[in-house]
């Protein structure tokens, strides 16, 4: 099948926003998660309000963001194949699939951690689940970077530097938030002996 230059610029802008939406989707649906399991130290009369909003953000998010952000990406990535199957048989291509499979791993986990919750059978902690929510970071930078660079993927100094501020980057914000959530436990625990 053969499309005009301008077609397959078009797939590839609907492909890029696809990847925009459901990554953005991705990210605040393990957030989501967090709070929801933060809410088992809530106090039992709120709680299950609290369940049941999440769950309802949560399903609504997957549903009408994170799903259809993943159908885009994948339809316009078919329909950009269709238009150029040589890149099929280039290696970057093939190591670029492997890590999509592990993102649609990832993103159909998801669907399972958001039964579990709506059931009251996730026994996932906060912690555990924030270092969930780092893996799509790591798959997003790897298809990015393989899709710009292609075959020339590069490993000079310059790469391991960039590497490692990212990851000294992601490292301060967890280091950050968990500075902030012990600070706010301690001020709430001097707060109950107070009384
Ligand atoms: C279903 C699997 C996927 C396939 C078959 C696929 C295929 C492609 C193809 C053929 C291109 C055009 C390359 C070019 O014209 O140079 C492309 C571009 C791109 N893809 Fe994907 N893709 C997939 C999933 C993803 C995912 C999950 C991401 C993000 C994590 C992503 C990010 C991008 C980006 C940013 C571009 C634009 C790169 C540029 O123009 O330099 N793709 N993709």
């Amino acid at each position: 099948m053969t499309f005009s230059p301008e077609a397959y610029l078009w797939f590839k802008t609907l492909h890029i926003i696809g990847v925009v939406v459901w990554f953005a989707g991705l990210f605040y649906l393990v957030r989501l998660f967090i709070y929801h399991v933060e809410a088992n130290e809530m106090d039992v009369s709120v709680r299950a309000a609290f369940y049941q909003q999440y769950q309802l953000m949560e399903k609504r998010l997957a549903n009408i963001i994170t799903t259809p952000g993943l159908i885009l990406t994948v339809t316009m990535a078919i329909c950009l194949l269709i238009a150029q199957p040589s890149y099929l048989y280039q290696n970057w291509m093939q190591i670029k699939l492997a890590f999509v499979v592990l993102l649609l791993i990832y993103h159909f986990y998801c669907y399972k951690l958001m039964g579990q919750l709506a059931k009251g059978e996730c026994n996932w902690t906060p912690r555990k689940l924030r270092a969930f929510n780092e893996l799509p970071t790591i798959l997003l930078v790897v298809i990015v970077m393989l899709v710009v660079f292609k075959n020339n993927f590069p490993t000079n100094a310059a790469t391991w530097f960039i590497a490692s501020l990212v990851i000294f980057m992601a490292a301060s914000i967890q280091f950050y938030a968990r500075y902030r959530r012990l600070r706010s436990e301690r001020v709430a625990k001097s707060v109950t002996n107070d009384l």
